[in-house]
């Protein structure tokens, strides 16, 4: 046993937004891509007849044999490689017993630690053919999450993010969950800053609000995640009596994507891009 260095302690939360430098930018390319082949491969196993139960456990097994760890097992007393989130589930869904059936669509949302590094990620898949509205719906949150995205750069705020995910949503008359919120990451898988999806849009985002002052401006090697929620019907959730499974209230259908960023010189770099381009699983094959 070696004595260990500063590097190989895990950092405490500080409050502050912490920021990275290459080594950080490398291992989070390494845990993002990882993650990234890991929902790939789920592509063809989400099919009618399976069990989320047997997805996770897939997810287990390709995450160990990558030489990675699941972060979410173990988690606060969570139990689980994955949360599965069906139809009106908006997040944190708990894989079971429960038979994928012909039109469900499913949000399945991974974290893997590779050495030391957290990479975090979702899609949403659909089993078989979704409704068209289902449809709709996935595609408008995956706009509205590279949306977001694309408005990280340093000297932007995260409110700039969020006005941009609302901006897509209610044009297209969907609600953005507020109950839930992206996070910073890396050695940590829940750090600063909280990343709101959600932002009034009479407030212009600029000096002249004071919501957008007071929120954190964006500096390069700050690592975070950009996962919004999008509800068909209202924007309110519920907590299921498993303490776990966040619900729509009007039992409408939520949809969420989610991807691990980093800040750069000049924009933004997404860690967790599918290598094969089935960042969007529904459309694969057509
Ligand atoms: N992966 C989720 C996120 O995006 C967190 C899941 S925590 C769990 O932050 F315990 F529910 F798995
Ligand atoms: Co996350
Ligand atoms: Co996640």
């Amino acid at each position: 046993m070696t004595a260990s260095t500063d590097a190989d302690l895990l950092p405490m939360r500080t409050g502050e937004i912490r920021t990275h430098g290459p080594d950080g930018f490398e291992g989070m390319r390494k845990a993002g891509r990882l993650v990234a082949e890991c929902l790939d491969m789920l592509v063809p196993e989400v099919q009618p007849g399976v069990t989320t139960a047997h997805l996770d456990s897939l997810i287990h097994q390709f995450v160990l044999d990558h030489g990675a760890l699941p972060a979410t097992v173990g988690y606060r007393g969570y139990r689980h490689a994955s949360c599965i989130s069906l139809n009106h589930v908006i997040c944190h869904g708990i894989p079971g017993p429960r038979v994928l059936k012909e039109g469900d669509i499913l949000n399945i949302d991974v974290t893997l630690i590779l050495e030391g590094w957290h990479g975090d990620h979702s899609r949403m898949y659909a089993a078989g053919k979704p409704k068209r509205k289902a449809e709709r719906l996935m595609d408008l949150t995956y706009e509205a999450m590279m949306a977001g995205i694309g408005a990280i750069r340093p000297g932007a705020r995260i409110a700039d993010i969020a006005h941009a995910i609302t901006a897509i949503a209610r044009k297209n008359r969907l609600s953005v969950v507020e109950d839930f919120c992206g996070h910073g990451l890396g050695r940590l898988f829940h750090d600063e800053p909280n990343v709101v999806h959600a932002w009034p849009l009479n407030q212009t985002p600029d000096e002249s609000s004071k919501a957008w002052r007071e929120s954190p401006e964006l500096a390069p090697g700050m690592f975070f995640t950009v996962e919004p929620m999008l509800n068909l019907g209202k924007k309110d959730a519920a907590i299921l009596s498993d303490g776990w499974t966040a619900v729509t209230r009007d039992r409408q259908l939520s949809a969420q994507f989610e991807h691990s960023v980093g800040v750069t010189e000049d924009g933004v770099e997404i860690f967790t891009q599918s290598p094969k381009g089935w960042h969007v699983p529904h459309r694969v094959g057509e």
